[in-house]
């Protein structure tokens, strides 16, 4: 049996489609209930919070995952990354409001989520910051003076344009990934090689 940790929410709808379509279908997880695991003779299926996936994956209570690259570029955990699915698609950008300038005397105040992300591509570019670690929300710290950018997810750009903000500089472009434990992947090679394969004609570009 392949245990597969699910990011719960927007994405996971979207994988377990995926993941079903490829032939692995667990027809209990439609049935509204509280439960946590859902398994068949072939799959254990299980949500979790979309950051929390690589962690499940790399300490092998799940066998395999899928976690967006926002997750695996901030994280950066010990798994194997076996295939972009080509959905959950967005980028990580640098946003502020549009009448922003940056003042190079003084180090650039900036939200985030991605702590590491955002460390590492300042410091690419020779910029010191002050960085301010938030859980959600981000777009509030510009407008209320928290800080002078974000370092954030964009998707549709609405959550931006609802709230004044534009996008200033791409950090990367996101997408979802399926990752792998190392030794899951080298015991159950066959079993995982073969899941990668069907997954792989369902992917959309
Ligand atoms: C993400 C991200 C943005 C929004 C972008 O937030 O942090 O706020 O989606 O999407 P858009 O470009 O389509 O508007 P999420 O919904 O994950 O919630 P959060 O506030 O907890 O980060």
């Amino acid at each position: 049996m392949i245990r597969i940790a699910l990011p719960k929410g927007r994405l996971g709808d979207k994988v377990l489609a995926q993941f079903e379509a490829a032939g692995y279908a667990c027809p209990e997880i439609h049935t509204p209930s509280r439960k946590l695991v859902f398994s068949t003779d072939e799959v254990s299926y299980f949500y979790v919070k979309p950051s929390d996936v690589p962690i499940y994956v790399e300490r092998g209570v799940a066998d395999i995952g899928v976690a967006g690259s926002d997750i695996l570029m901030e994280y950066e955990p010990d798994v194997y990354s076996l295939l972009d699915l080509g959905i959950g698609k967005c980028r990580i950008c640098v946003a502020a409001k549009a009448e922003f300038e940056d003042d190079y005397g003084r180090p650039l105040r900036v939200a985030t989520k991605f702590k590491n992300v955002a460390s590492k591509y300042y410091s690419s570019l020779g910029r010191t910051i002050d960085i301010i670690k938030l859980n959600g929300s981000i777009e509030l710290a510009p407008i209320l003076g928290l800080s002078d950018v974000i370092v954030d997810i964009v998707e549709t750009g609405t959550t931006l344009k609802e709230n004044g903000l534009v996008v200033k500089e791409e950090i990367a472009p996101i997408s979802a990934r399926l990752i792998a434990n190392k030794t899951s992947y080298k015991f159950n090679s066959a079993q995982i090689t073969d899941l990668q394969k069907k997954l792989q004609e369902q992917r959309k570009d």
